[in-house]
């Protein structure tokens, strides 16, 4: 029997208005002291630099406080205590799908990041097999063969730009492993991955763009986009149940998913998950490799460390998916990407919406108000990280995180909605980051300063370009540093 899903909200913008509006006259109780009044510089300034405009309302008000964005009021609880509240001990008295985030239905329909509840808990107990470490290590050699491939014509003095490579590379290896499509068979007359493209880049145009309707707008080309990839896939999953011929991608596994209670996910939740799959895990991958890179290029010292542990660990061999898995064979390139989690979580704010009225850090806080966990925010308190700007790997030595608070770090969310895809991205970051140890080093340009978009996603907002140099020997950089 195929789980029930929820039901619909709308995804009319005016609907939508109508209802935030009326909430907030619903409310019978004050919301936490905070920036109330209606203010286009600070709803403009969430765009551009939300690190520091949160973390100053935290000097200003502490754990808890309210923002007015746009017409509406949306509360930020800050720091270990509340990413421990909101995502674990009292993860029940908050939803996802009307939080502010709700506008990612249209395209992914109801998969686990949209969902709730029951649905939420049986669908993601259903799935969870599929992400078993063994299922992930399988995936290990499509990672390596598309990196590869696409390491090729990487020779000393080549101009990369390391966000857009990693991007496609990403990209092809979601294909294969997610929908067990070949990127090269361009038979059905599109090129997917560019339909994929387009449908997530509606997520990264301005908020005022995205309620436009109409034709030409880029609503109409998302729904369109929706379309073609729909039929693709709605397309592999008949033939698949028709033939009975099962592949090892998770598509193919979500078909054969089912329960102790014989639950199993129709076609329409099956292709709502591999989509929340490809949104969920496309640009976190991508812009934590993009981000390993760029503090790699500017700290010498620490990727010495990582050349000489690949060096005296593997000898030239690539890892297996054992070694990449745990952190204990390849120490050193684990805390590299700690740190760059912790610098830089790419999924950095977590949109809920309160069920019931709640007090944390001593402020209550009334139902049904937007309210947003922040791991960058967190990940940026001096008290938590001292020195937070700068880039020390060794804050993740094993006995150091051991010691950290309970949710001090938490690139990958927390309690029943951790990242479902955690094993899978980390895997391939690693698999990736191997690879280019192995083969060369990459030099930021002179005078490129990076500056960061945090829709829907943290990215760089004009790619990385980085240039590729000779392999350099650990002592060497050392010496240079
Ligand atoms: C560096 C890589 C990644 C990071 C940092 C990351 C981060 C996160 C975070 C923080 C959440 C929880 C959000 C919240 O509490 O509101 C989450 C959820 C999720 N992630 Fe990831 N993610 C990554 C890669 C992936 C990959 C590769 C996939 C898929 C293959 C994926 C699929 C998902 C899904 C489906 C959820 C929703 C889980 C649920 O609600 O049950 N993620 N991710």
């Amino acid at each position: 029997m195929a789980l029930a899903p929820p039901p619909q909200i709308s995804m009319n913008p005016l609907k939508r208005l109508r209802m935030d509006l009326e909430r907030e006259r619903r409310r019978t109780e004050p919301l936490p002291p905070g920036e109330l009044q209606f203010s286009i510089a600070r709803t403009r300034r969430m765009r551009t630099d939300p690190l520091r405009l949160v973390l100053e309302c935290y000097e200003r008000y502490g754990p808890v406080f309210s923002m007015r964005l746009l017409h509406e009021p949306v509360v930020f609880v800050i720091g270990p205590e509340a990413n421990h509240y909101v995502t674990v001990s009292h993860a029940q008295n908050f939803r996802w799908r009307d939080g502010s985030f709700g506008d990612l239905i249209p395209l992914l329909g109801d998969g686990l990041l949209t969902i709730d509840g029951d649905y939420h808990r049986r669908s993601r107990k259903l799935m969870l097999p599929v992400f078993h470490r063994d299922r992930i290590a399988a995936t290990a050699g499509t990672m390596v063969e598309e990196a590869e491939r696409a390491l090729e014509g990487w020779q000393p003095g080549r101009q990369v730009d390391m966000y857009h490579w990693t991007r496609a590379l990403a990209m092809r290896i979601a294909m294969r492993a997610l929908f067990g499509f070949n990127p090269d068979d361009k038979s059905h007359g599109f090129d997917e991955a560019a339909e994929f493209e387009e449908a997530l880049s509606y997520y990264a145009t301005d908020y005022a763009i995205q309620i436009l309707r109409g034709p030409r707008t880029p609503w109409a080309r998302m729904i369109k986009a929706r379309e073609q990839l729909d039929r693709l896939i709605f397309g592999q999953i008949s033939r698949r149940r028709t033939s009975g011929d099962a592949g090892d991608d998770i598509l193919s596994l979500l078909l054969e998913a089912s329960d102790e209670d014989g639950n199993t996910l129709s076609d329409r939740a099956v292709r709502d998950q591999v989509m929340t799959l490809l949104f969920a895990g496309h640009d976190t991958t991508t812009s934590t490799v993009t981000f390993l890179f760029y503090e790699l290029a500017r700290h010498p010292q620490a990727l010495a460390r990582l050349i000489e542990e690949q060096d005296r660990v593997l000898g030239g061999r690539m890892a297996t998916a054992a070694e990449l898995m745990g952190g204990e064979a390849l120490p050193e390139l684990e805390m590299a990407v700690d740190e760059t989690l912790r610098l830089y979580p790419p999924a950095w704010v977590g949109p809920r919406m309160s069920v019931e009225p709640f007090e944390l850090c001593g402020v209550r806080v009334p139902a049904e108000t937007y309210v947003n966990y922040s791991s960058w925010v967190t990940h940026h308190l001096p008290e938590v990280y001292p020195d937070p700007e700068a880039f020390v790997p060794e804050r993740f030595a094993p006995e150091a995180k051991a010691e950290l608070p309970k949710g001090a770090y938490v690139p990958f969310g927390g309690g029943s909605r951790t990242c479902i895809g955690m094993r899978f991205g980390q895997l391939e970051i690693k698999t990736i980051a191997t690879l280019i140890l192995q083969r060369c080093r990459l030099e930021l340009q002179p005078g490129y300063r990076m500056r960061i978009r945090q829709m829907p996603t943290l990215s760089p907002i004009d790619g990385l370009p980085m240039r590729v140099l000779e392999r350099t020997q650990p002592a060497a950089l050392a010496r240079a540093a």
